[in-house]
């Protein structure tokens, strides 16, 4: 056990993100973009993906290296097939506190109540706009806003906890949002994504951005964005910056691009086929899965992603700047 195991930058080993598929039922122009991730686009075989077993002994591995909350993310994780049964054997790890699932919410009306028997904490449910027209648009495959919603309703009757994460890009949904959010705070707090150029097909640019402040005014009545207050942070190095408008409803802001939160940030991410990033905008990794395969015992397991972890000073959101890096991991291998 090694709790004290800080990085270059003296920051701890606190979560991991798992990436359990890189395919997805959507296609979102900045995420998965349909002319690149089309017909032909060749995912991943089954036979690479780690299997359950191995993400929960990899899992343990990082728990006993400090990590506390687990992630499930993709592409869309609610396709991975027999996944409340890889919840359910996480959930039985010793020390982890959370298990939070990032998704995009269509198959939430089949599996919700599987998923919160399995031992899911809390699901985050992407959506970007409730004009159908706009969010067809946005997903890609014109799929109805309708459809996440019912997701939504799906996981708050099973009794999940429920936030939404909202993509917000210039010229593209930044006219919606307030009524996005008065149709939705009642139910879950919603959180305002600044346009991010993951991966390397999304056309990123800083013109695409709306900054954080920018979208405050744009859900306050009056136009100023000063209503809102601006709240303490649950833990340290969250990632959304909480504020609590007049009527006492909560939203996010996670302002990767105008007001980068690399100085703690305490996040690993493992992809799908085993790979450890230490950075969303990583563009190489560390392979877990072939020495996992070989027979590597746990503490040779453990040894080998501290050393990881050691020797990482990734800080890319605040040494971005206007441009953006070559060659990037995917956003559907790592899941954000
Ligand atoms: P909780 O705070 O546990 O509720 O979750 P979260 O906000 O960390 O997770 P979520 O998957 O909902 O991420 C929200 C958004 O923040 C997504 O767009 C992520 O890609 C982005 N994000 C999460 N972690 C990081 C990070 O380490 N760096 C950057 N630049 N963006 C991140
Ligand atoms: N910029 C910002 N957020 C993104 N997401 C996916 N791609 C991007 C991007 N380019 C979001 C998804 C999901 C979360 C995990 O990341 O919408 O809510
Ligand atoms: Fe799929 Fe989520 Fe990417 Fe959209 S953002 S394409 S729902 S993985
Ligand atoms: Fe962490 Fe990299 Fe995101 Fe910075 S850019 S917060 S180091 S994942």
């Amino acid at each position: 056990l090694n709790p004290m195991l800080l990085d270059q930058l003296g920051r701890p080993l606190r979560d991991l993100r798992i990436s359990v598929t890189d395919r997805c039922n959507l296609r979102c122009t900045y995420c998965m973009p349909a002319e690149i991730f089309g017909p032909d686009y060749a995912f991943l075989p089954r036979s690479e993906l780690l299997s359950f077993e191995e993400i929960e002994r990899l899992a343990r591995a990082f728990v006993a290296l400090g990590v506390q909350k687990l992630r499930l993310t993709g592409g869309e994780p609610t396709l991975r097939r027999g996944l409340p049964e890889l919840i359910a054997q996480l959930s039985r790890l010793d020390g982890v506190q959370d298990i939070a699932l990032t998704t995009n919410g269509l198959l939430l009306p089949r599996l919700a109540t599987d998923l919160k028997a399995a031992g899911l904490n809390r699901v985050t449910i992407s959506i970007d706009s409730l004009d159908p027209e706009v969010f067809g648009r946005m997903n890609g495959l014109g799929t109805h806003p309708q459809k996440v919603l019912d997701g939504i309703d799906a996981a708050l009757q099973v009794g999940l906890g429920v936030k939404i994460n909202t993509v917000v890009q210039r010229g593209v949904n930044e006219d919606g949002l307030r009524g996005l959010w008065l149709a939705l705070r009642e139910k879950a707090v919603v959180r305002f994504i600044e346009f991010m150029d993951v991966g390397n097909h999304n056309g990123w640019n800083l013109d695409g951005v709306v900054p954080s402040r920018e979208v405050l005014a744009r859900l306050s009545a009056d136009g100023t964005g000063a209503e809102f207050q601006a709240l303490n942070p649950h833990y340290p190095g969250e990632v959304a910056a909480r504020h609590r408008g007049a009527d006492g409803h909560e939203i996010g802001l996670i302002s990767s691009v105008s007001a980068p939160f690399c100085g703690d940030c305490t996040r690993a991410r493992l992809s799908a086929v085993g790979v450890l990033y230490t950075c969303l905008f990583a563009g190489a990794g560390t392979d877990l899965r072939a020495p996992l395969r070989a027979g590597t015992d746990d503490a040779a397991l453990r040894d080998l992603i501290a050393g990881v972890w050691a020797a990482r000073h990734d800080r890319y959101s605040e040494e971005r700047g206007e441009v953006t890096r070559g060659h990037k991991i995917e956003m559907s291998h790592i899941g954000g």
